[in-house]
């Protein structure tokens, strides 16, 4: 008896944390601004500006802003990419050319990122940026090159790190007449451990960590964090990289993470689910069943997007962790078998 009023009793605190949390910054962004709904809404007229805009994932919602009516910046490393990537736009979309600008910058590198950052924000104010640009390179710790896990930490975590530091400043100073974004693009392997791709998962829950301080940061302006937790899409980056790595990386990871080629996302799904979440200022976005299968058992302390959800997540505690539990032994077995039938 003893222990069910303790859960109940923590459960109501958290309940009532949570709700006066949420109704305290909805307050306090109303106070500052009148009284408007204080989401991104429609992209029309917005300038969007997106980092790794030039393939995959990046330049599917460049697509689909483009045919919203968003002007756009599109940021990567190789000129060839993104010429070919504002040419798709203006010429599948009809987009006026005038409407899509390219800049070349690498987002590990702190000085061109953040003046290719200032110089978008002097083209037109930024309303919304999409810190997108990421990659993976797959292999056990102790075996991958020491460039290699110098660039993916680089891309991954400061090439979203200061593209934010960028650009915050300058949109505090409109964002309370006009509502802005920050997406980050996370990954399930933010929340949920992926093996063999260790570096690649450490960076993505460090996103979710770095998300999860700007909500706290941020709520007195009207500057919304938005953390989008894709599953395998069809890209160049994780989906063939990660499963034509090696045997034992590519077996483990069918197994443990059902892995299945036919069943990927497409970029563009991809793209629609994320676009919906940043309209609607909603913090966590998983892009599948998956995800919102598996995301919530790394939840951590992801402010619940609305009161269905976070009751959802109150009931879901105890049993979310007995999965925890049941995954790591189930992950024990496929590795451990995997390594025997290696050795064999
Ligand atoms: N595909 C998946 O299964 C999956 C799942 C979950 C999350 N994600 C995340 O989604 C994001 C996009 O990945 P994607 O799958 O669309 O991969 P992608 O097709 O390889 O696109 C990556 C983009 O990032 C750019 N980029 C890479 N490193 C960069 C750097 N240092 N500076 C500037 N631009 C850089 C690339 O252009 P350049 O190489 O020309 O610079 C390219 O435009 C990544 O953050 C990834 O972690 C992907």
């Amino acid at each position: 008896m003893g222990l069910v009023h303790a859960v109940l009793a923590a459960g109501a605190a958290l309940l009532v944390a949570n709700l006066t949390l949420k109704a305290a910054a909805r307050l306090r962004q109303r106070r500052m601004r009148g009284g408007s709904n204080g989401h991104i809404g429609s992209l029309k007229n917005k300038h969007v500006v997106i980092t790794g805009g030039s393939s995959g994932i990046g330049l599917a919602i460049a697509m689909r802003c483009a045919a919203e009516g968003a002007f756009l910046t599109l940021i990567s490393r190789t000129p060839s990419k993104l010429t070919a990537a504002a040419e798709l736009i203006t010429t599948t979309l009809g987009c006026p050319s005038h409407r899509v600008q390219t800049k070349i910058a690498d987002t590990s590198d702190a000085d061109a990122i953040i003046s290719a950052l200032k110089q978008s924000f002097e083209w037109m104010p930024i309303d919304v940026l999409i810190c997108n640009a990421g990659l993976a390179k797959p292999g056990m710790i102790g075996e991958v090159e020491v460039k290699d896990l110098d660039l993916v930490t680089k891309t991954n975590f400061l090439g979203c790190v200061y593209p934010i530091h960028a650009v915050v400043p300058l949109m505090k100073q409109r964002s309370l007449e006009n509502p802005s974004s920050i997406v980050i693009m996370s990954s399930l392997a933010g929340l949920i451990p992926v093996y063999g791709v260790n570096v690649y998962s450490a960076t993505k829950y460090a996103l979710k960590g770095l998300a999860e301080v700007l909500y706290l940061e941020l709520l007195p302006w009207n500057i919304h964090v938005n953390l989008i937790c894709p599953s395998f899409t069809k890209t160049d980056l994780l989906a063939e990289e990660y499963f034509g790595a090696n045997a034992t990386i590519c077996g483990v990871g069918k197994t443990l993470y059902s892995y299945n080629q036919q069943s990927l996302d497409s970029a563009d799904h991809v793209a629609k689910i994320t676009l919906e979440g940043i309209k609607a200022g909603r913090f966590l976005t998983f892009t599948n069943r998956q995800g919102s299968t598996l995301g919530p058992l790394g939840r951590g302390f992801i402010p619940s997007d609305s009161f269905s959800t976070f009751f959802l997540e109150l009931l879901l505690m105890i049993p979310y962790r007995f999965l925890n539990v049941l995954w790591l032994l189930h992950s024990k077995k496929v590795i451990m078998s995997s390594m025997n039938s290696n050795m064999n």
